[in-house]
């Protein structure tokens, strides 16, 4: 390739590419390949994402409202020079997406969802700093859950942290998947394949796709560079969803059971990866 854009990326990098997709591998593009300057721009917003979150977990409490949830994280957001991502995006209309119970994600803050005793939700924030994008969401459960919904809430962060184990340089996107559905299953829930997990740094949503349900040693090549997030939505009964048809946002259970779903902003390493929404 003679394309001087991409002189930041190392030769070596690009020989392994092409011997990979000479094997017949899906390859990432060289744009899916950040530079150091981008990723520290990412770092940058993930540091305010990451305030965000610690700010919602430490004021989150029975009786309060999504809306509330919505202020909180609008108004840091804005104190921090940041803008919130969701705001606006394709029509969603508040800063943060807040899923209760059988809300899978994408659920819209309102005054009249009051978290009650025994709730689990999902808090889902995306920042934009600088031009630069991350993204991450935790659960929260309200006093004490039933110990099988704690027991998702508990498997989905697990399902999160073995997707970020297989997320090395030279694997493949389907091992993340692969290793997220094998410990759902094992402990009986399903995982979500509506949505994915997905590049994310210069824009909300990038290229490429990440699966959370996959095979080993397919899918495309992961190398340095690469920023994508990983955000498994582990389902107590059935994988299926259906969309609100009042909002046109909220993801729901077919069965109305409950959902969890924990996101990591993460870049790709010369050997490893590292987290950029701790
Ligand atoms: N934060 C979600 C994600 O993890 C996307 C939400 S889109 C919104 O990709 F418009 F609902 F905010
Ligand atoms: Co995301």
């Amino acid at each position: 390739m003679s394309d001087t854009k991409y002189d930041y990326i190392d030769k070596e990098i690009i020989e392994r590419i092409e011997y990979f997709r000479s094997r017949g591998h899906r390859v990432p593009k060289l744009s899916m390949i950040k530079t150091p300057e981008q990723i520290e721009g990412i770092r940058a917003s993930g540091v305010i994402n990451t305030g965000v979150l610690d700010l919602v977990a430490s004021e989150i409490h029975a009786g309060m409202s999504t809306l509330e949830i919505d202020k909180l994280v609008h108004d840091y957001t804005l104190d921090h020079g940041a803008v919130p991502a969701p705001l606006n995006y394709e029509g969603f209309p508040k800063s943060v997406c807040t899923s209760i119970n059988e809300v899978v994600c994408h659920g819209i803050p309102n005054e009249f969802d009051i978290l009650e005793e025994g709730d689990i939700i999902n808090v889902d924030v995306s920042t934009i700093y600088n031009g630069y994008y991350s993204d991450a969401s935790r659960m929260f459960v309200i006093g004490a859950a039933k110990p099988r919904v704690q027991r998702l809430v508990d498997v989905a962060r697990e399902a999160l942290r073995v997707g970020e184990d297989e997320a090395q340089p030279y694997a493949f996107l389907g091992n993340i998947g692969h290793a997220i559905d094998g410990l759902a299953r094992k402990n009986h829930f399903s995982v979500v394949t509506d949505f994915c997990g997905h590049g994310v740094g210069l824009e909300f949503h990038e290229e490429p796709e990440v699966e959370h349900v996959g095979i080993r040693n397919r899918g495309m090549l992961i190398v340095p560079g690469m920023v994508f997030t990983i955000e498994p939505m582990l389902n107590m009964g059935v994988p299926d969803v259906f969309i609100d048809e009042e909002d046109g946002w909220t993801v729901v259970t077919e069965d109305e059971k409950p959902s969890a779903q924990w996101e990591h902003t993460i870049v790709i390493t010369r050997d490893g990866h590292e987290v950029l929404t701790y």
